[in-house]
């Protein structure tokens, strides 16, 4: 079987989902359930059915060692793949201590497991054994406007407490393959969007604020530039990293789909405008210009050919096809957003944005 970190989350709940509906091995989900971390993310494989069997959930915590590595060693996994981390950048810059712990510490602690269980191995369990490391673009740090997009050789420059955990994680993957060997794989994404995107992140919170007829917070100028993958193209990419990567290497993973933010919420807002309109006016009335991240970064651009070339993997997604399917998801899921916005989801937008809630000029 193989053994998927941070599974009931967003992009590793749609990974299992994917995984288990192709009917691929056996799979073990190992999830903290955080905040972030949902079982009814896994619904549509937890309804009675065939499909239960295929698969296994594990309440733990990768700050756990003792734990991590009494799972790994009794799983014997044929691959591990990890996605769990504490993924939000704006939640790292109140509180960075949980990122050092589960994205540097917690990484530190499942490579330990896999190596003790991988020593064991023999013959073709030893040669077929992986790690695949999901990891980010944001540890190449902040592009200008002309700058070459990111590419595997670009030098690690992280700005934000998130992107310099994921970085160092990144490192600690890196070293354990160069010393010990490990069959390891890095892969690093763009911005993720779809369906179970926790609604902190920029295109679900602003989908839910529109419905409730809440202020856009747009952050700065809305100049800054993402590029944008669906998750089911994430998850596509991470599935032929895993098939057919060259042991030890990185993957850039992009969307070819680079968007200012502003931009993202005029489209996002104009589905919207087409789909649910308001009784008056347009979305677009309640986008609201707020105090800027601090050190936010100001592009990112993802150089994708190494996984298309080599891989043959390319996106399959437009984003505003992408974006409105996303769209419909939500509006069809009123329900598991509601009951993913739970207290602590409400002091949160409470904390956050009353603090940077110094509402500045909107742009003409
Ligand atoms: P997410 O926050 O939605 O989910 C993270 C999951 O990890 C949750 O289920 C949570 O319960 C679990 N988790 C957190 N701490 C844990 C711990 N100590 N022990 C065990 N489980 C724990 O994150 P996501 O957006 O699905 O991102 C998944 C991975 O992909 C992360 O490693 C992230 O850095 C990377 N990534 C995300 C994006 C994106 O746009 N979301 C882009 C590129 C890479
Ligand atoms: P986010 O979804 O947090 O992803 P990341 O910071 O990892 O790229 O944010 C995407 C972009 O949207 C980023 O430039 C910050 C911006 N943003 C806003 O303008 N307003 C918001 O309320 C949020 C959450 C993000």
């Amino acid at each position: 079987m193989i053994l998927v970190t941070g599974g009931a989350g967003f992009i590793g709940s749609n990974f299992v989902c994917a995984w288990v509906h192709a009917g691929k091995e056996p799979l073990c989900v190992l999830d903290a359930l955080t905040y972030a971390g949902n079982l009814e993310n896994l619904q549509s494989i937890s309804a009675p059915s065939a499909l239960t069997a295929r698969w296994r959930f594990e309440k733990l915590d990768l700050r756990d060692r003792e734990a991590v590595e009494g799972l790994v060693l009794a799983l014997k996994p044929r691959a591990i793949v990890h996605f769990a981390a504490e993924s939000h950048v704006d939640r790292s810059i109140h509180g960075p201590g949980d990122f050092i712990q589960t994205n540097v510490v917690g990484t530190f602690h499942l490579l330990e497991a896999a190596r003790n269980h991988w020593v064991t191995l023999q013959g073709a369990d030893r040669e077929n054994f992986r790690f695949l490391h999901v990891s980010t673009d944001e540890v190449y740090g902040s592009l200008g406007q002309h700058d070459p997009a990111f590419h595997e050789s670009t030098p690690y420059a992280p700005n934000s407490p998130y992107s310099a955990s994921k970085a160092a994680s990144d490192h600690l993957v890196r070293a354990w393959h160069h010393t010990y060997g490990m069959p390891t794989l890095t892969t690093n994404c763009s911005n993720n969007y779809g369906p179970y995107q926790f609604p902190e992140k920029l295109i679900p919170l602003m989908i839910s604020h529109a419905l409730e007829g809440k202020a856009l917070p747009v952050y700065g100028d809305g100049q800054n530039v993402r590029d944008w993958l669906h998750v089911q193209d994430h998850c596509d990419a991470i599935m032929r990293v895993l098939q057919a990567g060259r042991v030890g290497e990185v993957y850039n993973i992009g969307g070819n789909a680079e968007m200012k933010n502003l931009d993202v919420v005029h489209t996002l807002c104009a589905v919207l405008d087409r789909l649910k309109p308001k009784a008056q006016g347009s979305y677009t009335d309640q986008i609201q210009f707020v105090r800027d991240r601090p050190g936010h970064d100001r592009r990112y651009a993802i150089d994708a050919r190494k996984i298309r070339d080599e891989l043959q993997w390319s996106p399959s997604y437009n984003f505003e096809q992408g974006l409105e399917q996303t769209i419909i998801w939500y509006l069809n899921h009123s329900d598991w957003v509601d009951r993913v916005k739970s207290g602590a989801y409400r002091d949160w937008i409470d904390t956050h944005y009353q603090q940077s809630s110094h509402s500045i000029k909107p742009t003409p």
